[in-house]
């Protein structure tokens, strides 16, 4: 690590690639055991497209994100694998960066709005002197100037009287707002890549629809990319144009919406898909939650990690081999599954 960012890694593969993770692991040695939490993990996002990571609660979605950003919380260490971001100059890695390059991709390339918008809202200042600092770490502009951008940035997430609410301190607004207001906060450094971890998941039916629509509506007029984080299989369906299923710190199936959601081909894919109610289908089907539960984080089962839960379980096959991404020669996206290790690796 420290190394210069731009000589170590090499350029990204496709010209509109905004993001590549490739073979990352991230993880935390504890007094106890050392828990992975991301396991080799490849994706890439290209300009202007949504990508949706879903998968339980645990399966390491936020450890990625954040290892994305360099910001993983101690004793969190990445210890493998590369993170390649377009910049002007070429591509950063991320893994490799000096913290300059780090402090530059997030002030100017990648944003991150999280959960909970008060972990990353101070309580003692304005959301005008908030946003407006965050607009001058990206631009040299004067105060006046970055107030008067974050009135409009704050009209056009829909904060109501713009003008008024700059001077106000964000408990005097409501979770909704407050979200709105991250987002904000997060476009003033006009990212090519805006990085949503759950950030409706806090917030009521109603808001939470708001919040989706006013991400799609950005996203559309800006071009930005988006990574969507989410457990729930209808915010991804309703907002995304690919889809990336982690499970246990790797990422078991990709490939675009329709594929993945109407037929989808790792198990674990499978069996998330008949744990949510189909859309027009009533209240009264059958729901069947995935059978048997997320291994403890310290005990990854050998070969396919899924083996433990798998209806499609192959002994001596499945807890042996590790299974690695393969494509199928008739669509997009890849599957890391034995019962398609015939096809081509990819
Ligand atoms: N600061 C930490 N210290 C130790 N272990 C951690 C830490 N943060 C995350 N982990 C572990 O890393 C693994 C992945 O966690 P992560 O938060 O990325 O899951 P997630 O997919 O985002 O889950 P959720 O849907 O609940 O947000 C888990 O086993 C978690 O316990
Ligand atoms: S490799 Fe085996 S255990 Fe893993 S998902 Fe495929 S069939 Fe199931
Ligand atoms: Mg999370």
């Amino acid at each position: 690590m420290g190394a210069s960012a731009t000589e170590q890694s090499r350029p990204l593969p496709a010209r509109e690639t905004v993001l590549e993770v490739e073979g990352l692991h991230t993880r935390f040695e504890l007094d106890d055991g050392v828990v992975h939490a991301v396991n080799g993990v490849d994706l890439a996002i290209g300009r202007g497209e949504v990508l949706a990571v879903v998968g339980e609660s645990g399966c390491g979605k936020s450890v990625m994100a954040r290892s994305v950003l360099r910001l993983v919380d101690r004793p969190g260490r990445i210890t493998a694998g590369h993170i390649r971001v377009r910049t002007d100059d070429g591509t950063a890695d991320m893994v490799t960066a000096d913290p300059r390059t780090v402090r530059s991709v997030r002030g100017n390339r990648v944003a991150m709005v999280f959960q909970e918008p008060m972990s990353s809202m101070s309580p003692m200042h304005t959301l005008g002197n908030q946003i407006g600092e965050a607009i001058r770490l990206h631009e040299p502009v004067t105060k006046a100037e970055a107030r008067r951008r974050t009135v409009e940035l704050l009209g056009r997430v829909g904060i109501p009287a713009p003008a008024r609410r700059v001077d106000e301190y964000p408990f005097q607004m409501s979770g909704g707002m407050l979200q709105r207001v991250m987002i904000a906060m997060a476009l003033a450094c006009g990212p090519q890549l805006l990085i949503a971890d759950e950030p409706t998941t806090a917030l009521d039916v109603t808001t939470q629809a708001q919040i989706l629509d006013l991400l799609r509506s950005l996203q559309q007029e800006t071009g930005m990319a988006v990574m969507l984080i989410t457990h729930d299989l209808g915010v991804a369906a309703r907002m995304a144009d690919r889809v990336a299923v982690m499970y246990l710190g790797t990422v078991v199936e990709e490939g675009p919406l329709d594929d993945v959601f109407r037929a989808p081909r790792h198990p674990y894919t499978k069996a998330l898909l008949r744990s949510v109610p189909r859309l027009g289908s009533g209240s009264r089907e059958r729901l069947k939650p995935v059978r048997g539960m997320v291994p403890h984080a310290y005990r990854r089962p050998a070969g396919c990690p899924f083996h433990p839960r798998c209806d499609a379980f192959m002994p001596g096959r499945c807890d042996v081999t590790r299974p690695t991404p393969v494509r199928a020669a008739d669509r997009p996206g890849a599957v890391s599954c034995l019962l398609y290790e015939e096809e081509d690796p990819a």
